[in-house]
């Protein structure tokens, strides 16, 4: 049996899905495993050349896709998205607002600026409420649907150096409990996903740890590694389909591998425990440049 047909139980073949970001990373995996369920994809990308390789790579797997180069920071942007959805699918069934960054800013609040906390604002929250607003009325007329929006684990834990960051994530979380309460009676549920460090194309994770030092993920996480794009594609799944979670909204679904649980707990060599660092590093990943990041 394909992976394919053994998606096809989630009742999601046929619907229409919309990513924003989802030329890299956990958009993505996102946008790749709702072609496998069989789901007609939009996908939204700033990046040209993310575009191009998304566009062809759902395309050679038959994916009735589409592709837009557009920056969802922008709200007319938001707009003329939807309009091209509701053109080329006739409907959409799920929105999926994964675009987020925290831009390269590693800088202590008292020294952070205005100049970054606007930028952050315009990545991390403004385009969920773009988004959503201009989606909304498009799922209503389809009989409902599922937002889904991505937060991180900095959102119910504290980060220091991205304090800005973690504030308009944690954010996302009120946003997506009221929002539910709004949108229930028109069968719109919302939810959001909060991972942790993720391997992605803005998060380069596991290379960042030396290699005599990659065992100490196994203590670092209780599940014993990274994430990696398809454990946060595998939650949206989940939440995508109504026959899954057609009772779950207003939930933010942590994928950390049991991190936020273990809290700073972490196991030793000798399989004792520690509360105690065992690694000096910052904790924080080399990116490759990106026009919108400051480096
Ligand atoms: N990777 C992690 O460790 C991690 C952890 C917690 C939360 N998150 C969250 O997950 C989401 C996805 O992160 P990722 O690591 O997969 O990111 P990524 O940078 O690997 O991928 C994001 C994609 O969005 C595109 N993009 C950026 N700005 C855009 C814009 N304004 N309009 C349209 N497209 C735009 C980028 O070009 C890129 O292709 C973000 O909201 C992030 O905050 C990631």
């Amino acid at each position: 049996m394909t992976i394919s047909e053994e998606l096809s139980i989630l009742g999601l073949a046929g619907k229409v899905a919309l990513v924003t970001g989802g030329g890299a990373g956990i958009g993505r995996a996102t946008a790749e495993l709702f072609a496998q369920a069989g789901m007609r994809v939009a996908v939204i990308e700033i990046d040209a050349s993310r575009a191009a390789e998304i566009r062809k790579l759902l395309e050679s797997r038959g994916c009735d896709c589409l592709v837009i180069e557009a920056d969802v920071r922008k709200g007319t942007e938001s707009r003329r998205i939807i309009s091209d959805v509701r053109e080329r699918f006739g409907g959409l069934d799920v929105l999926v607002n994964n675009v987020g960054d925290y831009l390269g800013y590693k800088t202590e609040f008292a020294e952070s600026t205005e100049e970054e906390w606007d930028a952050l604002y315009a990545v991390n929250l403004l385009h969920l409420l773009h988004m959503s607003k201009a989606a909304i009325p498009l799922m209503r007329e389809g009989g409902g649907g599922s937002i889904i929006n991505i937060s991180t684990i900095e959102a119910f834990r504290g980060i220091p150096l991205t304090v800005v960051y973690s504030a308009f994530k944690a954010a996302i979380t009120g946003f997506t409990q009221s929002l539910a309460v709004e949108l229930g009676q028109y069968g719109i549920r919302v939810n959001a996903i909060a991972p942790e460090t993720t391997n992605t194309a803005q998060i380069v994770a596991t290379p960042r740890v030396p290699p005599e030092n990659r065992d100490h993920l196994s203590r670092w996480f209780p599940i014993g590694r990274f994430g990696e794009g398809a454990d946060s594609a595998g939650a949206a799944l989940f939440l995508a389909s109504d026959r899954l979670s057609g009772w779950v909204s207003g939930s933010s679904i942590v994928v950390d591998g049991g991190a936020l649980a273990a809290g700073a707990w972490m196991r030793l060599q000798d399989n004792g425990w520690t509360h105690l660092p065992i690694i000096v590093a910052d904790g924080y990943t080399p990116r490759p440049p990106h026009p919108l990041r400051k480096e």
